[in-house]
């Protein structure tokens, strides 16, 4: 009989619940005995762990969040406590593990794999910069929030004749910006990627309103070389000169926590599958990720050695696009 868990790490991502469901499901399908780790590689250190049967997962698929819990374990970097969670493994009999999450989950799942325990990652992560996976669970969920909140506030922005900013997540990486601006129709997008002075983002602002436009909306990810607050504060002073009103909305959490779509769950339900799969054939040591509309495994040391480029022609496509 074998005994394997699965946890969820890092910041949640709508979609999880369902990855988590297909581990339990067809972890047991296939005989086994499945454990949830309760708040990440925390609960792993701690031993804070429980057996999960079929009815324990139900009605979950529909939920953002996690059932399990999510944490990050700062604590989990240091040899030590990656030790004390072997030890809480080895102890419980199990003999693999599934990690639900994205950079900082898979390089503390790539350093257990290190220590010798199998180890299989599924992408997860809304801000879609992990290597090894086209798309990560939640990334298609916070999109849709993101639209909903542009759609929103180009509605009150054409009524006042407003410029508005909009922040989304994306600490290291612009792809929900970027993505959520081109569908959003964005007069600019401010992303970690490109350098984008204020005073041009005010230009190109200015122009829109040249060419008749009767609002102006600008996407800035939150880690951005110049980030919202740095941007609403140049506006601000300028604004007589600039000569129109901008407001500013910050999305943050926000976008984390809506219910996954229909994309976000048959993802979610394919890469946990995929994931009880590889254990079963005996590979780990990889990332369960989508790529080319296939579930693939990426060994996680090539994973955590690349950083996932976003498509910057798309970016000048969105350029053109606002005109
Ligand atoms: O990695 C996902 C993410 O949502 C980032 O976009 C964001 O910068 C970060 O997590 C926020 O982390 P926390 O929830 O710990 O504040």
């Amino acid at each position: 009989m074998k005994r394997i868990a699965v946890l969820t790490s890092g910041g949640d991502a709508p979609g999880m619940n369902a990855a988590i469901r297909a581990v339990v499901r067809t972890g047991l399908a296939k005989g086994w005995e499945v454990y949830g780790v309760e708040a990440g590689y925390s609960g792993l250190m701690n031993g804070n762990m429980r057996s999960l049967g079929a009815r324990d997962v139900s009605g979950i698929i529909q939920q953002g969040g996690t059932m399990l819990g999510s944490a990050r374990a700062p604590e989990f970097k240091t040899e030590e406590g990656r030790l004390r969670a072997l030890r809480e493994l080895n102890r419980r009999g199990i003999e693999g593990l599934v990690v639900i999450g994205g950079n900082g989950s898979q390089t503390g799942a790539n350093a257990l794999s290190q220590m010798g325990f199998p180890v299989v990652g599924v992408a997860s992560t809304i801000d879609n910069d992990l290597y090894g996976s086209e798309i990560t669970i939640g990334v298609d969920t916070a999109l849709n929030i993101a639209l909903e909140a542009i759609d929103r506030l180009k509605t009150t922005a054409s009524s006042h004749q407003r410029a508005f900013m909009i922040e989304v997540m994306g600490r290291d990486c612009g792809y929900l910006a970027l993505m959520a601006g081109i569908a959003g129709g964005a007069e600019a997008i401010v992303i970690p990627e490109r350098e984008f002075p204020p005073e041009q983002i005010a230009s190109e602002l200015r122009e829109a309103y040249e060419r008749g436009k009767a609002h102006a909306i600008v996407v800035v990810a939150e880690g951005a070389q110049h980030n919202a607050e740095e941007l609403e504060q140049y506006f601000k002073q300028h604004e007589e000169r600039l000569g129109f009103d901008l407001r500013v909305t910050k999305l943050g959490h926000v976008q984390r926590g809506g219910e996954p779509g229909a994309f976000d769950r048959l993802l979610a339900t394919r890469l946990g599958a995929g994931a009880t799969r590889c254990l079963e054939q005996g590979q780990h040591g990889v990332l369960v990720g989508w790529n080319r509309s296939e579930v693939t495994t990426t060994p996680l040391t090539e994973v955590v050695a690349h950083k996932k480029q976003i498509d910057l022609s798309l970016l000048d496509l969105a350029v053109e696009l606002s005109q």
